[in-house]
């Protein structure tokens, strides 16, 4: 549950996130039920402490956005009613935000100087897909994952190891130190000519090896962690690749990321050193831009409003909203 009180669509003045991830984590994964539940009990409170922390009263904001989809129905739903009952209530205009056109606004509150045209790789726990960024509002889509989502492949591998929930960030951790190079995964689709990605198969392949381990091998810390790092260097290394035939096919020389995996130290890593190597600018949003937030909704929603475009008041949730 998140809200932001954004100036100017650049400045954040708050940004609260109250984690849902303790109410999911007994089930290994989020149950969409519980999530609106939990939604309709702190969206109150933590709208109050954005504004307290912004100083700031309902009557002083100048316009209110919420996130329309992609994403669970129910959580939209009491996202979208809070929203439009303030833009009631306090006649202030109001604008519905394409989730993944928020995750494209995040590096922008970190890198003001970034502008399209701009390539742009999502990587989160709902999507994979690689943006061509005309201009702000002009996106076509490259490719996307034709199965699993990066991030819902590392929460995944993570139940089965027994690593825990949310995976992304706990084997981001285990992982540290060890040798991507001691078992060789391959990412599906990893050197095939089609834009889209493939990651159920690598799933299959970390939690097969991890099955014909020894029980002495998979109490092997060192093992473990290779493992880890084998799973991630895959990952990072098709996801580098396919970005790079992007940047060949269309000639720009800028690649922004976004979502929860582009938190990854070893994909922030990797993107970075590639980028230099080929004289690219990359630019991350900070971590905590990277995962789900209000403030990136606020930097996109505001975009709209100042180009004076509004949503209807009538605007329903939308869990399939595409990009382009
Ligand atoms: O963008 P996000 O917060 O929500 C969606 O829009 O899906 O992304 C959540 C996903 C989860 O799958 C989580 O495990 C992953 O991002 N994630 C990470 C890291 N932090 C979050 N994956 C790898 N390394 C991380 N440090
Ligand atoms: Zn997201």
């Amino acid at each position: 549950t998140c809200v932001a009180v954004v100036r100017d669509g650049k400045t954040i003045r708050s940004n609260i996130v109250s984690s849902q991830y303790d109410f999911h984590r007994r089930f290994g994964g989020v149950v969409p039920e519980v999530a609106s539940r939990k939604h309709l009990e702190f969206l109150i409170p933590v709208l109050d402490e954005a504004c307290s922390e912004a100083q700031v009263s309902l009557s002083d904001i100048d316009g209110i956005v919420a996130t329309r989809g992609p994403g669970l129905s129910g959580s939209l739903l009491m996202g979208l009613c809070l929203a439009k009952t303030i833009a009631i209530l306090y006649h202030k205009p109001f604008y519905a935000v394409n989730h993944l056109e928020g995750h494209l606004f995040a590096s922008t509150l970190n890198h003001p100087e970034l502008e399209p045209p701009f390539i742009s790789l999502i990587v989160s726990g709902g999507h994979t897909e690689l943006i061509i960024v005309r201009d702000w509002g002009r996106y076509e889509s490259w490719g996307k994952t034709r199965d699993d989502a990066a991030g819902e492949v590392y929460d995944k591998i993570s139940k089965y190891l027994n690593i825990g929930f949310p995976g992304g960030p706990l084997i981001d951790i285990r992982s540290r130190g060890g040798n991507p190079s001691r078992f060789h995964f391959r990412g599906g689709l990893e050197d095939d000519e089609s834009p889209d990605f493939s990651f159920s198969g690598l799933k299959t392949a970390v939690t097969r090896t991890f099955q014909a381990f020894s029980e002495e091998e998979k109490h092997d810390e060192v093992l473990f962690r290779d493992l880890l790092a084998s799973f991630q260097e895959s990952v990072v290394r098709t996801l580098w690749k396919k970005t790079l035939r992007v940047v060949e096919r269309t000639g720009y020389c800028t690649i922004a990321l976004g979502g929860g995996v582009a938190a990854n130290s070893y994909l922030r890593e990797r993107f970075q050193a590639e980028g230099e190597q080929y004289h690219l600018r990359v630019f991350f949003p900070s971590r905590e831009l990277c995962t789900d937030n209000a403030a990136m909704i606020g930097a996109c929603g505001s975009f709209h409003l100042f180009r004076g475009e509004r949503s209807s008041l009538a605007t329903e949730p939308d869990s399939q909203l595409s990009l382009a």
